[in-house]
C-alpha cells in the first residue's frame, strides 16, 4: 500500500526499532500512533502522535486504542507490535518477575494491542499486522529459554491469525531480525551491542517494504540477519 495518509500505530517507540520505524513512516506520509510508556525525546512530527500505553496492562492498550481511533476517525491501516524485551540467564536463576514482565510484554502485549484494534479492521475489511519476532523464535539459544519461548509463541500466533484473517482482507506478518543494534542489550550482561548488527533503520525499511506491498501480495513471514554477525577478528 501506498502509506501517504495511512493511519499506523506502532508500540514501543521510545527508541530502538520503533523510533526508526516512526521516523521513516512519518518520512513517507504515514500518520503514526506511538503507543508506548515513554515518549521518544529527540523526534517530533506534525504527523506523529504519542499515546500513552503499557503494553502489559489491557485496560492501558484498550485506552490506547480508543484515543487513536478518536484521533484517526476509526480508520487503522496498520498494526506494527513491536514492544518487547528480553533477559537472559540460566532458567532456575532468573528472577520470576523477569520471567513474567517478557511474557506479558512480548506475547499477551501483542494480544491485547491486536484485539483492541481488530474490530475496526475487520469493519474495515483491510489493514496490516506486523509482530515482531526474533531469529529466537525459531532457533533456540542457552540461557535465552524464556524469551524464545515469548518469541517461539509470537510465530505460531501470526502463523494461525495470517490463515485466520485473510479472507477478512487482512494481512499478518511474522517478521524475525537478527541481532539489532539498539538498547535491547542493556539487560544482558552477556552480550554489548556492536556495529555488526543490523541497525534499526535498515530493519524499519525492511518493515515498510513490506507494508508497502500491494494488496494481494502477503509476505507472512520474513527473516534477517546481520552476514557476518561478530565483530572482525584481528589477524
Ligand atoms: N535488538 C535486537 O537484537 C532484536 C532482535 C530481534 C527482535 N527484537 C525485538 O524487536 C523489538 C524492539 O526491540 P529493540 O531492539 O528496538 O529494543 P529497545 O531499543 O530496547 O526498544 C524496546 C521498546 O519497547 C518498549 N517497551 C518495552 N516494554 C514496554 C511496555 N510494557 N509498554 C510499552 N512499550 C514497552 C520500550 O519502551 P520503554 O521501555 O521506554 O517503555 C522501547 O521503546 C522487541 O520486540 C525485541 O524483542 C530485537
Amino acid at each position: 500500500m501506498n502509506l501517504e495518509n495511512k493511519q499506523i500505530v506502532v508500540t514501543g517507540v521510545s527508541r530502538g526499532i520503533g523510533l526508526a520505524l516512526c521516523k521513516l513512516l512519518t518520512s513517507k506520509g504515514a500518520v503514526v500512533y506511538g503507543w508506548g510508556r515513554n515518549q521518544p525525546t529527540d523526534f517530533e512530527h506534525k504527523s506523529f502522535h504519542f499515546i500513552s500505553c503499557d503494553i502489559q496492562k489491557e485496560d492501558s492498550v484498550n485506552a490506547a486504542a480508543a484515543t487513536t481511533l478518536q484521533q484517526s476517525k476509526g480508520r487503522i491501516d496498520g498494526l506494527v507490535n513491536n514492544a518487547g524485551l528480553g533477559y537472559f540467564g540460566y532458567l532456575e536463576s532468573q528472577p520470576m518477575h523477569e520471567i513474567t514482565t517478557m511474557i506479558s510484554t512480548n506475547l499477551l502485549g501483542v494480544i491485547y494491542a491486536t484485539r483492541s484494534l481488530l474490530p475496526q479492521m475487520k469493519a474495515q475489511k483491510s489493514g496490516h499486522i506486523i509482530n515482531i519476532s526474533s531469529i529466537a523464535g525459531i532457533e533456540g539459544y542457552q540461557q535465552v529459554s524464556v524469551y524464545c519461548a515469548t518469541k517461539f509463541a509470537i510465530t505460531g500466533y501470526s502463523d494461525a491469525l495470517y490463515k485466520e484473517l485473510r479472507d477478512f482482507g487482512i494481512k499478518v506478518t511474522c517478521v524475525h531480525p537478527g541481532s539489532t543494534q539498539t538498547n535491547f542489550f542493556d539487560n544482558v550482561q552477556s552480550i554489548d551491542a556492536h556495529n555488526n548488527m543490523l541497525q534499526p533503520e535498515e530493519v524499519a525499511a525492511n518493515l515498510c517494504f513490506v507494508l508497502e506491498q500491494s494488496g494481494n501480495f502477503l509476505t507472512n513471514s520474513l527473516v534477517f540477519r546481520p552476514l557476518n554477525p561478530r565483530p572482525k577478528k584481528k589477524d
